[in-house]
């Protein structure tokens, strides 16, 4: 039984076998119980841990994934769960049986990005992840749909809502990146353990997808320059206000002579600058295009409900048989991946010979004072990732824009 035989326009209702019931899982539950018309009922969902009381009947769970892979009149698998592995078995094996499969798993697609290609190739079956990048802001689909043209040249996005909400409040000198992120926790904006958000990682995850839809080009996220917010001080954001900046962790992907690069880094952006307003824990990507100024989107990147939007329209969109064509890839242009590029930045650090090594290709502001040292200039972006300053946790780095 296929999708398409069970689900086009023909009205049929849509049977979901549901992985995971945590923050997402039960976002999604309660989006479908709040709107009917759509006529996708879960039929099963399946979860790890035995001892934990749900809010559900018992009836509802299974704690053994064939139970839902084997079932024939399951249809539909959402995949929410934690753990990337064990998200990539259950993807894999729902698609080879024929099933559509909708997934929040930034982490797992990212690192996956050519296995689930080759397996929607060799399947058939669809398979969407809207709510992995940016939760509820709709730009895969935009990106897939009215950017499937040579216009898109640039992406810059605020894709992390835990390290905005702390940008924010370090910007707004209510003080510093550990009382931040503290306050960040106490509010359920950060984990107990929130490396994965305030090292960028997760943001390098979505830059992948956000790359691979918008250009075509498919980047293990490895390969991504990546900088997280760790090392940030009152000194860098009062600087950065004293020269008309606000920090942000931008994720960008840019498209320059037949050339892609791609980073996140803590950046300078400029107060007038559309990003600069998005604030706390909102998401936001801007767009840029020829013959069209810059476009922003702007929503809640995470959360229950938020995230569990995105999924609901991805269920929606397999009623019309919707799929992602990859059509950036599927023209063959593949434009080179190289971050041989020039990049300008704010370095600070109390050790002056890190900031020396540093290989500049020009300096514009040379600052030294007992509260801080600084340099702005230019360089290239790979030999700057490669370079002992960058990695080290003496040093604050940001891109200027
Ligand atoms: N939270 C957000 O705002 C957000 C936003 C965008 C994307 N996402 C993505 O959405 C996914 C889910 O996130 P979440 O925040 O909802 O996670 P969560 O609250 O930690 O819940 C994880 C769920 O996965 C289940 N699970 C873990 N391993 C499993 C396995 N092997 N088999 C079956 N079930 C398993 C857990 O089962 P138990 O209940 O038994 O522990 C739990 O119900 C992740 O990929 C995340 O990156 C989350």
């Amino acid at each position: 039984m296929t999708l398409a035989n069970n689900t086009s326009t023909d009205g049929t209702a849509l049977r979901i076998g549901l992985f995971g019931f945590g923050c997402v899982g039960q976002g999604l539950y309660d989006v479908l119980r709040r709107t009917p018309g759509l006529r996708a009922q879960v039929a099963r969902i399946c979860v790890k841990d035995r001892s934990k009381p749900r809010t559900l009947p018992l009836g509802m769970f299974t704690y053994d994934r064939g139970e839902i892979l084997g079932d024939d009149t399951i249809n539909v698998v959402v995949e929410l769960i934690d753990d990337a592995n064990a998200a990539f078995d259950i993807v894999s094996s729902a698609l080879r049986a024929g099933k559509a499969v909708v997934s929040a798993n930034k982490r797992m697609i990212a690192e996956r990005f050519d296995d689930l290609l080759a397996i929607q190739n060799e399947t058939g079956s669809p398979f969407l992840y809207e709510a992995s990048v940016c939760g509820s802001i709709p730009i895969i689909r935009n990106l897939e749909e009215y950017y499937d043209n040579d216009l898109l040249d640039g992406l810059e996005g605020i894709v992390n809502g835990t390290t905005n909400f702390i940008l924010t409040r370090v910007s707004d000198g209510e003080g510093a990146y550990e009382g931040a992120l503290a306050s960040a926790q106490r509010l359920g904006f950060a984990e107990s353990d929130p490396t994965l958000d305030v090292e960028g990682y997760d943001a390098v995850f979505k830059t992948v997808i956000l790359a691979a839809h918008g250009f075509g080009v498919v980047v293990k996220p490895g390969n991504i320059v990546r900088r997280g917010i760790t090392t940030v001080s009152s000194f860098d954001a009062a600087v950065a206000k004293r020269h008309g900046y606000t920090i942000k962790l931008v994720s960008s992907a840019r498209l320059a002579d037949g050339e892609v690069s791609a980073s996140v880094l803590p950046t300078f952006v400029r107060d007038e600058s559309p990003l600069a307003s998005v604030r706390d824990e909102y998401n936001a990507v801007s767009l840029h295009a020829a013959f069209s100024d810059a476009q922003l989107m702007v929503g809640k990147g995470a959360g229950g409900h938020p995230t569990a939007s995105a999924v609901l329209s991805d269920i929606a969109a397999l009623r019309y048989a919707y799929r992602y064509e990859y059509k950036k890839i599927a023209q063959g242009l593949r434009p080179r991946f190289s971050q041989r590029v020039p990049i300008k930045i704010y370095a600070r650090s109390s050790r002056r010979d890190l900031l020396e090594q540093i290989p500049w290709s020009t300096i514009e502001i040379e600052h030294r004072s007992p509260d801080g040292s600084y340099v702005i200039g230019t360089t290239v972006l790979d030999e700057l990732s490669a370079s002992e300053a960058f990695r080290s946790d003496e040093t604050f780095i940001a891109k200027v824009v």
